[in-house]
């Protein structure tokens, strides 16, 4: 069997872009790989530092949310990242061989110094932030890594490291691959990417009032001003959402509604809200069961913490062992 591995930040709450470009594809994948998924932590404090307060309870939420939508601790290993120390030994290990210069080209480095305003990103931290994903990707030997679009940078440079290490100490690790899925980037309420940085977001815990408040008020094609105008449905953000989120059928349906002015934008939207509250309703009544089971979280975090250290240790004497480093016995 070959493995994957992957990790969200619990710097919020999981919204639909994450779903759909990764945790949707871990739920497929659980049954036919090994599979590796974490909770992020010490990446999250590379640009929230300051206010470190609701880590806790993020990572409370990000494991529910994780869980209600489908992910089953009996397929897979899901942990805690920072319960595995040796993410730590081989991040440092990592960083001796990486050269700045590949950080400092890393489009999101660039990108999230410029975006995420009022937080000095000139930290050792960020900068280094990839050769931490690296090392939690090479920590477990990984073949595959199923991410949404904006981590390929990352998962390319993990690849580079991977080489470069494997050029000096020899085979130690493969390199990983990337695994996307058919929504690789959501787009989100304003027709940007959907993040957490911007503000568009559709939470997978939002209750249904919660998502129509936010679906209903979006902007669609300006051109229609009248309900009797036809719509252009891909100046659309409604009719983008549509695509990732409606059957074919109803993809059709209001394509053609809208050019002909035949649906309004706001039954437009109802359809829209309908077909993700299908994906969500199941998924808050998991929750619900989840939360009332006493001690549930800390034993699943516990059990996938041991089997993950199981295999970073092994991977550790490993790399080790090709650096010529002292053995730990
Ligand atoms: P993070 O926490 O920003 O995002 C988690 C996952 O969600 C995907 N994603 C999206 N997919 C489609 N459309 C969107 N709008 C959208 N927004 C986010 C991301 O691509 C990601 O797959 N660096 C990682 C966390 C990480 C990691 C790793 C991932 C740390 N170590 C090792 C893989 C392997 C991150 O910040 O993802």
């Amino acid at each position: 069997v070959q493995r994957i591995v992957s990790g969200i930040q619990p710097s919020g709450r999981l919204h639909l872009g994450n779903y759909m470009g990764a945790l949707k594809n871990w739920i497929a994948l659980q049954d036919r790989y090994e599979s590796f998924f974490f909770i992020a932590d010490w990446h999250a404090l590379t640009t929230n530092y300051e206010d470190t307060s609701p880590i806790r309870q993020n990572i409370r939420e990000m494991l529910v949310d994780w869980l209600s939508l489908g992910l089953d601790p009996e397929k897979c290993t899901i942990f805690l990242q920072s319960d595995v120390l040796e993410h730590a030994e081989l991040n440092l290990l990592l960083s001796m061989v990486t050269p700045v210069s590949w950080l400092e080209r890393n489009p999101s480095y660039k990108d999230q110094q410029t975006q995420i305003t009022g937080r000095d990103l000139s930290t050792f931290g960020f900068l280094g932030y990839p050769v931490l994903m690296s090392a939690d990707i090479l920590l477990y030997r990984a073949d595959h890594v199923p991410v949404g679009l904006d981590q390929l940078p990352h998962l390319e440079l993990a690849r580079e490291i991977a080489r470069r290490l494997r050029h000096f100490y020899g085979p130690v690790v493969p390199e990983p691959l990337p695994l996307l899925t058919p929504t690789p980037r959501l787009l989100g309420l304003d027709g940007r990417k959907m993040s957490k940085s911007y503000k568009n977001c559709i939470y997978v815990g939002d209750s249904s009032a919660e998502i129509w408040d936010k679906v209903r008020p979006m902007v669609t094609d300006p051109a229609r001003v009248r309900r009797s105008d036809p719509g252009d449905p891909d100046k659309c953000p409604v009719f983008n959402l549509h695509q990732s989120f409606s059957p074919p059928e109803t993809v059709q349906e209001v394509d053609k509604g809208c050019r002909t002015a035949g649906i309004g934008c706001i039954d437009c939207k109802k359809l829209l809200v309908g077909h993700i509250e299908t994906i969500l309703q199941p998924a808050r009544e998991k929750r619900q069961e989840i939360s009332a089971r006493k001690g549930f979280l800390k034993d699943v975090l516990q059990e996938g913490g041991k089997t993950a250290s199981g295999e970073a240790r092994q991977t550790i004497r490993e790399v080790r062992r090709a650096m010529r480093l002292p053995d730990e016995d």
